[in-house]
C-alpha cells in the first residue's frame, strides 16, 4: 500500500531471526512513502550491532534501544502508527501485561493508550506458543486494539519447531524467509489511510 503523504511508522523489533531483514524492510517501507525510526529490544540491538550506525543512515534518524536521560529532547517524530515485528514471547508477554522495563515495550505500550494503530507480528515456536500465557498476551492486545498477525488463516505466522539451543541460527534463517513482513506493512498502511478517510 502506497501512502499519500509522508507518515512516520515506529518499527519496533525484538530478538527473533526475522529482525535480520530489518534493513529491507525499511527500504520497503520508505518506498512505500513512510518515514521509518527503528527501535530495538536491547538483545535485538546486540544482534545487530555491527549495522546499528547503517541503519541510523538508511532511517535518518537514530536507532533506540534504551530509554532517554530526563530532560533529554524527543529525538522521533510521533509516531503515525507502530509495527513491533517481529515480537518475541518475552516482549509479547510483557507488552500484554505492562511490564515496561524495554524502551520499545514501553512505547508499544504508550502507543495502546494514545490510540496510535498498530499491528504486532509475533514469531515464537510452538513449544512457546503452547504456554498458556501466549494466547492470553494475544487476546489482550487484540481487546486492545492492537492487530495481531498471527495464526492459521490469517496474515500471521503459525509458530515455528525451532527448539531453545539447537540450530536456532540455521532454522532462524527459514523462518525469516516465511516471516509475513509484506502482510505487516499492508495492514499498518491500511489502518492509517482508513484513520484518514
Ligand atoms: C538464535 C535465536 C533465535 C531465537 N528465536 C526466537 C524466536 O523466534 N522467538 C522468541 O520468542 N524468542 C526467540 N529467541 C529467544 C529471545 O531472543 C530471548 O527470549 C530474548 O530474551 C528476547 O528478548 P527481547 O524480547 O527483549 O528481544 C531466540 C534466541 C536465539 C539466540
Amino acid at each position: 500500500m502506497e501512502l499519500m503523504t509522508r507518515t512516520t511508522l515506529h518499527l519496533f523489533c525484538s530478538a527473533a531471526p526475522p529482525v535480520f531483514d530489518v534493513a529491507q524492510v525499511i527500504e520497503q517501507a520508505q518506498a512505500g512513502g513512510w518515514d521509518v525510526c527503528l527501535g530495538l529490544t536491547p538483545d535485538a540491538a546486540r544482534w545487530l550491532e555491527p549495522s546499528l550506525d547503517g541503519l541510523a543512515v538508511l532511517t535518518g534518524h537514530p536507532v533506540r534501544f534504551a530509554y532517554d536521560r530526563p530532560g533529554e529532547p524527543e529525538i522521533w517524530p510521533p509516531a503515525d502508527a507502530v509495527l513491533f515485528a517481529p515480537v518475541t514471547f518475552n516482549s509479547l508477554n510483557a507488552w500484554a501485561l505492562g511490564l515496561t522495563s524495554s524502551f520499545v515495550v514501553g512505547a508499544a505500550a504508550e502507543a495502546i493508550g494514545r490510540g496510535v494503530p498498530t499491528v504486532a507480528v509475533p514469531c515464537v515456536n510452538a513449544a512457546f506458543a503452547r504456554h498458556p500465557q501466549f494466547e492470553r498476551s494475544v487476546e489482550a492486545l487484540r481487546s486492545a486494539g492492537v492487530s495481531v498477525l498471527y495464526g492459521y488463516g490469517e496474515n500471521g505466522l503459525a509458530p515455528h519447531e525451532s527448539v531453545q539451543g539447537q540450530g536456532r541460527g540455521g532454522q532462524g534463517q527459514e523462518q525469516a524467509g516465511a516471516y509475513p513482513w509484506g502482510a505487516a506493512l499492508d495492514v499498518v498502511g491500511a489502518q492509517v489511510a482508513a484513520g484518514r478517510s
